[in-house]
C-alpha cells in the first residue's frame, strides 16, 4: 500500500519528517492527517488509508485502516498555519476549472467582456426599486474595476425568468452568439445574475463558445484584488467555498472543500478571538466609536479623511476598495476623542453567503456607539442603494438604540436640474467639506447623548494641574480667558459621569 499526506494545516515537509520517524516511511505517501483537539494542537490523528477512499467507503470495504496518534513537539508546529491553508496548490489545481476573473496570475493581454443584464420586464418577478439600465451600468462598473478586463459590449436582455437552463430564450441566445462572433474581441460573457448554476454555465458556454461568468465570480475577483490582511484573505477563501461547491462535481473535490471550510472557520475563529481582545481594549478605553457604513463607492473612506485628516484613509474610485475594517482616530468639535471605523461596502444582488462572510468585519460596527450611513446623492440608484444597506443593517444584530445618521454625500456634483430626494439624509460633500460642520454637530449631539457626556464649563487658574488633567482625560473644546478675572481660564469640556467622578477624586487627592 502507498500512502500520501492529503491535507494538513501544518508545514507538511517538517511534519512528514517527524511522522516518518513514528510510523515509518513506507506509509507516508497516502494518508490523511487530521487535527484533533483545540488549538494550539500538539497531537494529530493520522488515518492511513488508500488514496481516494472516504471513511464511509473504507468502513464498507472493511479495508485495513491504520490509526494512531502522533505527539508532535512544540518546535514542529508551524506558526503560519493560516498561510498554509491559503497557499494550497492542490486546492488551486482542483478548483482551477471554476473560474474567478483576475485570480489567475500572469494573464496576458486584455480580455474583452460582453455584459448582459437579464431583466424581467413583466410579472410578479419584476423589480420595482430599480431598472435594467442602472443594473447594467453597475455590472459594467464591476468589470471595469478588474484590471485586464474591458467592456466591449453591454445590453439589457429581457427574460421571463432567470431560472431556465439557458437563462435567455432560444432566439435571443442565437442572436447573442452571432453578436459575440462578430465582435471578435469578446472572450468572456458576464451574465449579471448573482450565481449561475453549473448547468447554466455549461449551456451558455456551449452556445456562446466563450467563457461565461456571474456576479459571484466577478465580486470574488474584485475582492481578491483588495484583500490584503490575513483575516480578509481568509474570509475571502471561505466566501469562495460555496462558489466552488457550485462548480466542482467529484466526491474528492467536495470532500476537500468541506475540509478546507472547516480549517478556515477554525482559524478565523482564532483570529476573531484576537480581534475581540483589541475591540474590548477599545471599549474599555471609553473612547466612543463611530462606524461608517454604506454602499460601495459612496464615499465612506473620503468622509473619514475629511473628518480626521488621516492620510491613510484615501478614497479610491474603485468598488470594494475597503475590505478590511480600519480604525482612524479623530476629534469632535467639543474636543471628545472618537474612533472612526471604515467598513466593507454593500452591493445589491450579491449572494448572501458572500456578504455574510464579511459580516465579521462588520461586527466592529455593531459595537459602535453611532453609525453613519454614507449615501451617494449623485447616484441615480440612490434609493435602491439606500434600501440595500438598510436591509443588510437590519439583518445585523445592531442594538436598536444605536443612532444611525444618514448623509447624502457627493452633493457637489448634484446639479440643480438633478434634484434628489435625500430621504432625510444630511447633505454633504466630503470632497469640498460642504455640510461637514452640520454632520459633525449632529454626530456630536448623538455621541454626547449615548455616552452620557455633558458640556461643562470650569473656571480654573491659568496653567494649573486641573487644566492639564482635563486636557489629557476629556479633551478640551474651548479655552478662554475669564473676562471677569484675567488670572482665570474658562475651560469648556464634554465630560462623562465617570470622568467627572475621576476629576473630583483627582482634586481631592491633590489636596
Ligand atoms: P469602498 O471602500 O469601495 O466601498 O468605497 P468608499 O465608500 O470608501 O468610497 P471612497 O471614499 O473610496 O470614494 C469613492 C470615490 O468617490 C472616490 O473617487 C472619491 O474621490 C469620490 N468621492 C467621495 N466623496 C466625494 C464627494 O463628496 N464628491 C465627489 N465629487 N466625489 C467624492
Amino acid at each position: 500500500m502507498v500512502f500520501t499526506i492529503l491535507k494538513t494545516s501544518m508545514n507538511v515537509t517538517r511534519f512528514v519528517k517527524h511522522v516518518a520517524s513514528v510510523v515509518g516511511n513506507k506509509y507516508l505517501h497516502m494518508c490523511q492527517v487530521r487535527n484533533i483537539g483545540k488549538n494550539p494542537l500538539h497531537a494529530v490523528h493520522i488515518d492511513l488509508r488508500q488514496f481516494g477512499t472516504t471513511p464511509s467507503l473504507l468502513k464498507k470495504k472493511k479495508k485495513k485502516h491504520l490509526s494512531l496518534v502522533a505527539e508532535v513537539p512544540d518546535s514542529e508546529w508551524n506558526e503560519n498555519e493560516e498561510e498554509n491553508i491559503l497557499e494550497d496548490p492542490e486546492y488551486d489545481l482542483l478548483t482551477s476549472s471554476a473560474f474567478v476573473p483576475g485570480k489567475i496570475k500572469g494573464q496576458d493581454g486584455v480580455s474583452g467582456v460582453m455584459v448582459l443584464q437579464p431583466w424581467v420586464k413583466w410579472g410578479p418577478r419584476k423589480r420595482l426599486d430599480t431598472n435594467g439600465e442602472l443594473l447594467l451600468d453597475e455590472a459594467a462598473a464591476l468589470i471595469s474595476t478588474l484590471p485586464m478586463y474591458k467592456v466591449v459590449a453591454k445590453e439589457v436582455v429581457h427574460v421571463k425568468s432567470t431560472e431556465t437552463k439557458g437563462v435567455f430564450g432560444t432566439g435571443t441566445l442565437e442572436r447573442l452568439a452571432s453578436e459575440i462572433r462578430s465582435l471578435g474581441s469578446c472572450s468572456t460573457v458576464f451574465v449579471s445574475l448573482d450565481i449561475l448554476k453549473s448547468k447554466q454555465v455549461q449551456e451558455l458556454e456551449s452556445i456562446f463558445r466563450v467563457r461565461v461568468i456571474d456576479r459571484y465570480s466577478v465580486v470574488l475577483g474584485i475582492f481578491h484584488l483588495h484583500a490584503q490582511t490575513l483575516e480578509a484573505r481568509m474570509q475571502l477563501a471561505l466566501a469562495e467555498i460555496p462558489y466552488m461547491r457550485s462548480r466542482v462535481h467529484g466526491e474528492r473535490e467536495k470532500n476537500m472543500l468541506k475540509e478546507r471550510e472547516k480549517k478556515l472557520s477554525g482559524s478565523l475563529n482564532k483570529l476573531k478571538g484576537k480581534r475581540e481582545i483589541l475591540r474590548r481594549g477599545r471599549i474599555n478605553s471609553s473612547i466612543p466609536s463611530v462606524a461608517i457604513l454604506g454602499y460601495t463607492n459612496a464615499g465612506k473612506t473620503s468622509l473619514i479623511r475629511a473628518i480626521t485628516g488621516d492620510k491613510r484613509a484615501e478614497g479610491k474610485d474603485q468598488l470594494f476598495a475597503t475590505l478590511d475594517v480600519t480604525a482612524h482616530g479623530g476629534h469632535l468639535p467639543c474636543g471628545v476623542e472618537v474612533v472612526f471605523i471604515d467598513t466593507v461596502g454593500f452591493i445589491q444582488d450579491i449572494p448572501t453567503s458572500l456578504i455574510a462572510s464579511f459580516r465579521a468585519t462588520l461586527e466592529d460596527a455593531i459595537c459602535a456607539d453611532v453609525v453613519i450611513h454614507v449615501r451617494d446623492a449623485s447616484h441615480p440608484d440612490y434609493r435602491a442603494q439606500g434600501q440595500t444597506v438598510e436591509k443588510t443593517l437590519s439583518s445585523l444584530p445592531l442594538d436598536a438604540k444605536t443612532p444611525v445618521i444618514a448623509v447624502g454625500n457627493k452633493m457637489d456634483i448634484v446639479t440643480p436640474d438633478k434634484k434628489v430626494d435625500l430621504e432625510g439624509a444630511l447633505p454633504l460633500s466630503s470632497l469640498t467639506g460642504h455640510g461637514l460642520q452640520e454632520v459633525l454637530m449632529v454626530l456630536e449631539q448623538e455621541i454626547l447623548r449615548v455616552t452620557n457626556r455633558h458640556i461643562r464649563i470650569f473656571k480654573l487658574p491659568s496653567g494649573c494641574e486641573n487644566i492639564r488633567w482635563l486636557r489629557k482625560v476629556t479633551g478640551i473644546s474651548k479655552e478662554e480667558v475669564d473676562p471677569e478675572d484675567s488670572q482665570n481660564m474658562l475651560i469648556t469640556v464634554a465630560i462623562s459621569e465617570q470622568e467627572l467622578a475621576a476629576y473630583r477624586r483627582f482634586i481631592k487627592d491633590s489636596g
